[in-house]
């Protein structure tokens, strides 16, 4: 079973638990065991699996991780995972997932650390309700067709140690001097279309480490 690196990085003490071995596959591949209803981890990566990722998720009201990377996935991104309030990562990178980010998604973010829909088809803006993530430390949009400008809240995040938003269509105005921000370590903005100050610097155009 493949695991995301920053996954591990950033959870390995929670990862150390195994998976409950006790899902059956439904529509979606994954079931909870009816007689705990406590899974509280979900790391499906490289499976294969393919369809839509739907309602059944909320069946796993204990679900702190959910990742399902590197597998077939289509349709949209369900508003759904923002019912599952002790999310802290959510991982549906390198699927074929389509349509924009629902604004609902970070409305009510109880505890979300991670999230990275790297590598889909993704589109439309990021939305604004992303500022309102103060727990978020690792964001992960790049490799899909997001456009516009950011949510001018981002730059606010103060728990941000990674912003990879690479290989997209965003624009807008960076400010200057994000570089010094909070815990700001990483910031990747590469293959958009930013203008302003900060985007003048030789360092903008890799990915920024600042220790
Ligand atoms: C993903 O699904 C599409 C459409 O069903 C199929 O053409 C493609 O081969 C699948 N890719 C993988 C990696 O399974
Ligand atoms: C993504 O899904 C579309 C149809 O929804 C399909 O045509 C395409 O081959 C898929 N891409 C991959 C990389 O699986
Ligand atoms: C973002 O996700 C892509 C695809 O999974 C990966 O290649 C890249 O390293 C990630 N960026 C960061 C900063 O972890
Ligand atoms: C992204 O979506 C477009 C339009 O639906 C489709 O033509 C393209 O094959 C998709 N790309 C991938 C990587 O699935
Ligand atoms: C990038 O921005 C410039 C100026 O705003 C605009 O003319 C150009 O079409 C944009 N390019 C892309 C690929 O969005």
């Amino acid at each position: 079973m493949l695991v995301n690196l920053l996954t591990i990085l950033l959870l390995a003490p929670v990862l150390v638990q195994s998976l409950d071995p006790a899902f059956n596959d439904d529509v979606l591949g994954i079931k909870c065991d009816s007689r705990t209803n406590r899974v509280s981890e979900l790391v499906l990566d490289g499976f294969s699996l393919s369809g839509h990722i739907g309602r059944s998720l909320l069946r796993l009201q204990f679900l702190r991780i959910l990742s399902l990377s590197q597998n077939n996935f289509t349709g949209t991104i369900n508003p759904i995972l923002a019912q599952i309030g002790n999310l802290r990562i959510i991982d549906l990178s390198e699927n074929n997932l389509s349509g924009s980010i629902p604004e609902e998604l970070f409305r009510q973010c109880g505890s979300l650390q991670a999230i990275s829909l790297a590598k889909n088809n993704i589109t439309g803006q990021i939305p604004d309700s992303l500022s309102s993530c103060s727990t978020l430390e690792w964001v992960n949009f790049s490799s899909n067709q997001l456009s516009g400008p950011l949510p001018s809240g981002i730059w606010s995040l103060t728990a941000l140690r990674s912003l990879d938003l690479s290989d997209n269509s965003l624009e807008g105005e960076i400010p200057q001097g994000i570089e010094s921000l909070y815990d700001l370590r990483a910031v990747n903005l590469r293959k958009n279309n930013f203008s302003g100050q900060a985007t003048r610097g030789s360092w903008w155009l890799l990915a920024i480490e600042i220790t």
